[in-house]
């Protein structure tokens, strides 16, 4: 039998079609972007993350001479907020990377690992991460990690 999974997400042109608090989590990634350390490979990621207790946690990609030893902008954040405010629900979160020429046009995604952790705090938290992926040319929001992470692995399961 042939099964489908489908994606559903909103696409906008513009930062200002978005609704006043995406627009404010995705200022504050891009403005997270300016302190990126990422010296290899000059690409900078900016994450936000909006917490039940009104604040907005930022962080960026943090790289390392032992390259693996880095990690991506997501897990910075996403591990940064879950081990300041552990009883905090993470509502959202935006996303926005830079390369030498500015922001991309097109947004970026997370990767697999970072899907991961976050599905984990989606979980744990029992709420809906919607992701906010900015690009100057397309914005996109996602309704929730789980939708970017089809198959993932379950902790029910151990
Ligand atoms: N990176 C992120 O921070 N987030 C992503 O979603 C993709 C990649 C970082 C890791 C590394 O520092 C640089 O971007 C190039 O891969």
């Amino acid at each position: 039998m042939q099964k489908e999974i489908y994606l559903h997400y909103q696409e906008y042109k513009s930062e200002d079609e978005l609704p006043d608090g995406f627009r404010k989590l995705v200022d504050a990634a891009k403005e997270a972007t300016n302190s990126s350390y990422s010296p290899y490979s000059k690409f900078k990621v900016g994450a936000a993350l909006l917490l039940d207790n009104d604040e907005i946690i930022a962080g960026n990609n943090q790289e390392n001479a032992a390259y693996p030893s880095g990690l991506c902008a997501e897990r910075v954040t996403v591990f940064y907020a879950n081990a300041k405010y552990p009883k905090n629900v993470v509502l959202a979160m935006a996303i926005a990377a830079a390369n030498s020429q500015g922001f991309l046009p097109m947004p970026i995604t997370p990767c697999g690992s970072c899907r991961q952790v976050l599905l984990e705090t989606e979980e744990r938290y029992n709420q809906d991460i919607p992701v906010i992926l900015y690009g100057t040319e397309k914005i996109f929001v996602i309704p929730n990690i789980k939708a970017l992470l089809p198959f993932f692995f379950d902790k029910e399961t151990l």
